[in-house]
């Protein structure tokens, strides 16, 4: 088929241009699903431990990620600041992924380990009285019991999409959830959040 055909004819042109694409999209996507190094956890990565698991949740549910990404570009800039840059591995357990692109505030992806626990709770009930500038808005609502009364369906829903629990720890995972707050299971997964290589420089 010559050119002119092609050009001429909007039909061809659309119905081809969508067989490129297509192609080209499949190509470059569909190895990811199979390779190494995007399918396999880093050394050492362990799935979300129910509160970590329930503080990823309010993490979502609250909007953290309009204003925090997940994720640490190779670049000098970044790795001077914030440490490791991320690697596929780190996130074989996380549906969805957090990376995002917005950064109102820093990136949170090696948090983990950065601040103490209670250096978390008076930031998340009121920034400013730990970073006077800060324009985080304050989250005092969150020192309230967890919600645990759906954490079975949650991590055999996980379990579904490749996340490796046991019977056993969907069992105890009420448990571990007994008598925390919102405050507790979110700072527990603040405070876990790229710890696996973190030491690596
Ligand atoms: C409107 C944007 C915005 C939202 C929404 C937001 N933050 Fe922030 N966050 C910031 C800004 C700006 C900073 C930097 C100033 C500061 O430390 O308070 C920050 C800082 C932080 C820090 C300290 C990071 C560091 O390395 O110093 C943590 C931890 C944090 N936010 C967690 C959260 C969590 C958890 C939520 C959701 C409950 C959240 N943020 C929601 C804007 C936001």
């Amino acid at each position: 088929m010559n050119n002119e055909i092609v050009e001429k004819n909007v039909s061809w042109l659309i119905i081809l241009t969508l067989i490129v694409i297509s192609v080209g999209g499949l190509v470059e996507i569909v190895p990811l699903f199979f390779q190494h190094s995007t399918t396999t956890p880093v050394q050492g990565l362990q799935p979300y431990d129910p509160v970590r698991l329930v503080g990823r949740d309010i993490y979502l549910r609250e909007g953290c990620y309009n204003c925090h990404s997940q994720m640490i570009r190779p670049f000098r800039a970044e790795t001077e600041r914030y440490g490791h840059y991320s690697v596929a591995g780190e996130f074989v357990y996380d549906h969805p992924f957090q990376w995002g692109s917005k950064r109102t505030g820093p990136d949170l992806a090696r948090v983990g380990g950065r601040y103490s626990d209670l250096w978390h709770r008076a930031h998340l009930i009121n920034p400013r009285d730990v970073v006077p500038e800060s324009n985080m808005p304050a989250f005092p609502w969150l020192d309230r019991p967890v919600k645990a009364d759906d954490i079975e369906k949650k991590m055999s829903a996980l379990r579904t999409v490749g996340v490796p629990y046991t019977d056993a720890e969907i069992a105890g995972a009420r448990k571990q959830l007994e008598g925390k707050t919102e405050l507790d299971a979110l700072i527990a997964y603040l405070q876990g959040m790229g710890t696996t290589i973190k030491g690596i420089r």
